[in-house]
């Protein structure tokens, strides 16, 4: 069940709860690269960095405003 949710860029292999330690969006993908490669994981970082949550359904509806 675990690869229905989402919780780490896997690009960079950074967890979202590590990511969440930077300031921005800007800040992570300057220090780790991360959302910058497939960008796969980018919604669900836009979404980390206004939610605060750091694990999502992989059809989290609040998707929708960050695609
Ligand atoms: S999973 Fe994050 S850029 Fe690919």
């Amino acid at each position: 069940m675990c690869d229905e949710q989402v919780n780490r860029c896997e690009c960079v292999h950074k967890t979202f709860e590590e990511l969440k330690a930077f300031a921005s969006l800007e800040a992570a993908q300057q220090a780790t690269g991360c959302g910058l490669e497939c960008e796969g994981c980018l919604p669900y970082l836009k979404l980390m960095f206004a939610s605060g949550d750091t694990v999502f359904e992989l059809d989290d509806p609040r998707l929708a405003a960050y695609e």
